[in-house]
């Protein structure tokens, strides 16, 4: 059931549609967001370049929405390295909610120059276009990572440590740029600090994919699931609908005290990989009885990972009315249709259970993820 500060935004954009900007609209986040906006019958554009998102996510939101809703939504490709696409893609918005970055710590150390121009050059373009554009209000992805070396559990929005790698600083530059954008021009801006968010159409694949999709593909795959240390390692793993929950209040929000700020978002609960790792296995046995025994594999720490996550969200309890609807149990079992059906094929479809489907090839219909 959702909170009631939700439904009183659903209710107002359904009466009152908006014309919405969603960067990174091909990436995990950003094609969950314009599935629920046109879904409310909003107007979307989508921005992306690809880099890490997929044309087969915007394929699968035009399967879950209705043709009228699906008629709403126009895409630009193009970089946000490149201001001019900025500039096209602000035109006749009137919010935006900018997800578009290149995600990943261990991706970040590998290659900071291209994280910078993505995360900080990108961001700026952004800004600077969306002011230019007269856009209401520019809400805008953080992270969690921010925190870096601080150990104070949980985290609280203005105690923050030393950064550990290029990707904290990216994002950490981008709270800095929003907010001098607001004091100097202006701007109404809102950042989101997610943490561990998982869902529907989040990347398996490649060195730099999140820990959830990657496990569960390996788990229905038989291949090994690897645990960077001894497991204790702690995460508060969000589900995506409690993140575009919060985007949409962030963005409509009518207290003055709420905007120019920055968020966690997330449960305020902490669960160890080693923790994780059981709740998966229990979820996928009934349909992969291989794995009532699986056990994983323990591997050096990564540079750069912090040891414990956990986010103090009653800053927007108090002040956008957040209040998650999924905890990590029933994120999972929500997503578990998705998860089956994209990241491995059923026992009874594929004897071995040992392939994945095709990338291009449909992914079923999974049970709606709307809270
Ligand atoms: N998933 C998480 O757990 C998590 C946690 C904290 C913060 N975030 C942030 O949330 C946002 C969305 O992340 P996600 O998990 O959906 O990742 P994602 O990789 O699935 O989506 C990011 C999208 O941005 C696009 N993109 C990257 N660089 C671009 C560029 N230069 N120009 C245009 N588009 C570009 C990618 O192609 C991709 O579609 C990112 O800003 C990320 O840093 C995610």
């Amino acid at each position: 059931m959702d909170a009631p500060a939700y439904q009183a935004i659903q209710e107002q954009l359904r009466q009152h549609p908006q014309a919405w900007l969603v960067t990174g609209a091909a990436g995990f986040i950003g094609s969950n967001l314009v599935e629920i906006l046109l879904g409310l019958d909003q107007r979307v554009r989508g921005l992306d370049n690809f880099a890490t998102g997929h044309r087969r996510n915007l394929d699968e939101v035009a399967r879950r929405v209705s043709a009228g809703q699906w008629a709403r939504f126009d895409f630009q490709e193009g970089d946000i390295a490149d201001i001019d696409a900025c500039r096209r893609a602000c035109g006749g918005i009137q919010l935006v909610l900018h997800q578009a970055a290149l995600g990943s710590v261990p991706r970040s150390i590998a290659d900071p120059l291209a994280t910078h121009a993505a995360n900080v050059t990108g961001f700026v373009h952004m800004l600077a276009a969306a002011r230019e554009a007269g856009i209401r209000r520019f809400v805008y992805a953080s992270t969690s990572a921010i925190y870096g070396d601080h150990p104070a559990l949980p985290k609280v929005e203005d105690t923050i440590g030393h950064a550990l790698s290029p990707y904290a600083v990216s994002k950490h530059a981008n709270e800095l740029y929003a907010q001098v954008f607001a004091d100097c021009y202006g701007m109404e801006t809102v950042g989101l600090r997610y943490f561990n968010v998982f869902g529907p159409r989040q990347d398996p694949e490649g060195p730099y994919a999140a820990v959830i999709p990657k496990w569960i593909a390996a788990l229905i795959q038989r291949e090994p699931v690897q645990i960077n240390g001894d497991g204790e390692t702690s995460r508060d793993f969000c589900y995506v609908a409690n993140v575009v929950q919060a985007n949409l209040l962030a963005a409509l929000t009518p207290r003055a005290d709420a905007i120019n700020q920055v968020y966690n978002v997330a449960l305020n609960e902490r669960t160890s990989l080693n923790r994780l790792f059981e709740l998966l296995r229990d979820l996928l046995a009934p349909r992969f009885p291989h794995l009532r025994d699986a056990r994983p594999v323990h591997a050096g720490f990564r540079p750069g990972d912090v040891r414990h996550s956990e986010a103090d969200i009653s800053k927007a309890r108090a002040r956008l009315g957040y209040d998650p609807t999924h905890r990590l149990a029933e994120g999972l079992a929500e997503a578990l249709d998705w998860y089956v059906s994209d990241l491995g094929s059923t026992p009874s479809q594929t004897p071995g259970g040992s392939q994945s489907r095709p990338k291009d090839a449909p992914a079923g219909h999974p049970k709606s993820n709307r809270s």
